[in-house]
């Protein structure tokens, strides 16, 4: 029988509740699943919560899983090399991330690219999104799943309503060129960092805004420094659930098929609640006095217009058979 206390004090940035650690018995496979978001509140932090939950009761005396939340032991730079080394189990970074391993997932980049998360849904269930699992697998990774997040919205501390608001501002992005691209097509400037740098970075005035999903945005803090954020829904944040394939042969059949069986069902379940937990963060945020702005048509169509030739430039390297089943999943 586990016992679970309370060693990681998660009081991180907003006094977030302790994060209850299970204590790995002798003889279990211990799991070490790290990721970079709050435990709380989050997609992917309660979703990651959920299934140590589930590995540590149902699992018992053959398997325990231990959370790693904030970066706390890698940042999603690190981390898939930890996969490789053995030195984490599972990870779930953004897939914005990956473009060191696949021009693929490049796909879920593409700004305005998909209408909402039920087309999402249907491109990662149909069989190009599921092949894409694969698409590391000269690396030795395993996919095992989409975790969604869900749409980004763009912030800064001046209204940003129509694309020109964001001429020469600069902007934090994620490690990834479409990100970049997508930016500079703003004629502005896009700084990549970590994502535990990005609070600190905007306090200091290092960046000036920033895109990120609700969740992220009220979760990490970014809204204490950023008075506007515009509803842009402009680009997917969408997470990989990754592994290694030697870890995972390495378990017994049984354990094997288990641990993917509540893998499987946890990410459904928290796919299904990802969307109601951006919009808490977002009403969250206009609870603590942040302007939240809505685009018109014509305000959102000139946003897209603008981003359109980042299409054009990743074409090629994604593929258009890709880009055109994410396309047809809009309908
Ligand atoms: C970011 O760096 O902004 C995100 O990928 C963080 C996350 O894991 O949601």
């Amino acid at each position: 029988m586990k016992t679970f206390y309370p060693a990681v004090l998660m009081l991180g940035l907003f006094g977030a509740p302790a994060f209850a650690q299970a204590t790995c018995e002798p003889g279990e496979t211990v799991i070490k699943f790290s990721h970079v978001v709050a435990a709380e509140g989050h997609p992917k932090g309660e979703m990651a919560t959920a299934l140590a939950a589930r590995v540590n009761r149902e699992m018992d005396g053959t398997a325990c899983m231990l959370v790693f939340p904030m970066s706390e032991l890698y940042d999603d730079n690190d981390v898939m090399e930890a996969i490789l080394l053995g030195d984490v189990h599972l990870a779930a970074p953004s897939v914005s991330k990956l473009e060191n391993y696949t021009f693929q997932y490049r796909v879920f980049d593409l700004p305005f690219l998909f209408d909402d998360m039920d087309a999402v849904q249907r491109f990662v269930g149909g069989p190009m999104g599921q092949d894409l699992l694969d698409a590391m697998s000269d690396y030795g990774f395993a996919g095992l799943g989409y975790l969604f997040n869900g749409l980004k919205q763009f912030s800064a501390s001046r209204p940003l309503l129509v694309p020109g608001d964001a001429e020469g501002l600069t902007f934090r992005v994620q490690a990834s060129d479409v990100a970049t691209s997508m930016v500079e097509a703003l004629a502005a400037r896009a700084r990549q960092l970590p994502f535990e740098e990005v609070r600190a970075a905007l306090q200091k005035g290092l960046v000036d805004g920033q895109e990120n999903t609700w969740s992220n945005i009220y979760t990490a803090g970014f809204y204490e420094f950023q008075e506007e954020v515009t509803a842009t829904n402009h680009q997917l944040l969408v997470y990989l659930v990754v592994t290694s394939k030697e870890w995972l042969d390495s378990l017994d059949s049984d354990v094997r098929l288990q641990f993917l069986s509540i893998l499987g069902e946890v990410i459904e379940a928290a796919n299904m609640r990802a969307d109601g937990i951006n919009q808490a963060s977002r009403q969250r945020i206009v609870e603590a006095g942040g302007t939240v702005r809505e685009l018109t048509g014509d305000q959102r169509r000139q946003w897209r217009s603008v981003m359109a030739p980042v299409w054009d430039e990743y074409e090629t390297m994604i593929g258009v058979d890709l880009i055109d089943a994410a396309i047809a999943a809009n309908d």
